[in-house]
């Protein structure tokens, strides 16, 4: 009997949209290595494809998969996240002004920062859960760009995305979202009026630690679209063929990892809030924290893998309960299977916003009371 409703994306998503090799009925799609194609005898393309640079085979697959899961016109891959998110920022006409959040992932706030110092766009950074700072920022008919992170490093702040995108579009700018902390199983920034949707593919969608990739989902296929899909090819930020096939694979279990995680830290950040020697837990799942209220609108099925947790006694005591974990991973980055540590104001370096007391934590898959004893021991007290 044929189903009469669309399947749940879990379901899309662990099939890779059902898709089979052709040639063999294979369930897994080979990876397609060749850098060029045949021309047809009369010097046309038939086929559609000419250069590996642009025309990868295998990104077909993962990209009409990002693009099912967010709900969207179209998606590319890129080399990482990083090449997804400068994609958007050189894709503006010279001298767009932007508005981004004063706090967010750190790689890209300078990047803007620096590419705003060079006289290509005009940016300012606003308190982005304030959608009254936002109003003030934007400048009618000059703002391009508002570029929202949602839950955004590492405060784990929420900005109300449906808000944000009214005032971008009320101001003639677009809107994208960085919704790499969130995937897609919690929440569809297209759905809330975002027009693209950028993810550090690095993190939850491949979901293994072992790739670096960037994708961008489009609203609509239009003329920026195409910008953005040509600065793809033309810059070369492309993806490598292994890594595109891992980066499917990851993405085949991404809802059973999502669900744990979110779960999970759930269990950690309330756990979290008992023990003596934490000052402050900061996640989006907890009924204290300053953006719950709009997490628990706009976030379905939990409230991501994504916590920190503000240590008594400062930058010192912070630095040596990292030292003290066994279980958890010393290190930077988020959204793999293993549980991550970091002390984040560390790795951003000087000039960081981040207070120096806390401590960045990426819930992974394991049993979580093996995290929060794991914690407990190294916090001590
Ligand atoms: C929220 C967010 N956006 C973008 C990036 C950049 O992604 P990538 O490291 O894949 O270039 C990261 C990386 O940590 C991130 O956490």
């Amino acid at each position: 009997m044929k189903a009469n409703r669309q399947p749940h994306p879990a379901t899309i998503a662990a099939q890779g949209l059902g898709w089979t090799d052709g040639a063999t009925g294979a369930v897994v799609l080979p990876i397609q290595p060749a850098t060029t194609f045949i021309r047809d005898p009369d010097n046309q393309y038939r086929r559609g494809r000419n250069y590996g640079r642009a025309d990868n085979p295998g990104y077909d697959q993962p990209e009409a998969l990002i693009t099912a899961l967010e709900g969207g016109a179209a998606s590319i891959v890129l080399a990482s996240g990083m090449a997804a998110a400068t994609t958007v920022f050189r894709a503006l006409p010279l001298g767009a002004h932007i508005v981004a959040p004063l706090v967010m992932y750190h790689s890209l706030r300078r990047w803007i920062a620096s590419w705003a110092a060079e006289g290509y766009i005009a940016a300012d950074f606003v308190d982005m859960t304030s959608l009254d700072a936002l109003r003030d920022a934007v400048i009618p008919g000059r703002t391009r760009l508002v570029w929202v992170e949602t839950p955004a490093n590492p405060l784990w702040s929420v900005t109300e995305i449906a808000g944000a995108a009214a005032i971008a579009h009320k101001a003639g700018a677009l809107i994208a979202v960085d919704s790499t902390t969130a995937s897609p199983v919690l929440t569809r920034p297209i759905e809330h009026g975002a027009d693209i949707v950028m993810h550090s593919a690095t993190k939850y969608l491949n979901g293994h630690s072992d790739v670096i990739a960037g994708s961008l989902t489009t609203a609509r296929d239009d003329e920026f679209w195409q910008k953005l899909v040509a600065g793809r090819g033309s810059g070369g930020a492309i993806l490598g063929n292994l890594e595109t096939y891992l980066l499917m694979r990851g993405m085949r279990t991404l809802h059973l990892r999502v669900e744990r995680a979110c779960r999970s830290a759930q269990l950690v950040a309330e756990a979290m809030t008992r023990h003596p020697n934490i000052a402050q837990v900061l996640y989006p799942g907890l009924p204290d924290h300053s953006n719950h209220a709009v997490a628990a609108r706009q976030m379905q099925g939990g409230f991501g893998g994504m916590l920190s947790i503000r240590v008594k006694g400062g930058e010192e005591a912070a630095i040596a309960t990292a030292a003290r974990v066994e279980i958890w991973k010393r290190a930077t980055s988020l959204g793999g299977v293993e549980s991550l540590m970091e002390h984040r104001a560390s790795i951003e370096g000087p000039g960081s916003p981040v207070p120096t007391d806390l401590l960045r934590l990426s819930v992974g898959i394991e049993d979580p009371q093996d995290l929060i004893d794991d914690l407990d021991q190294a916090l001590g007290g």
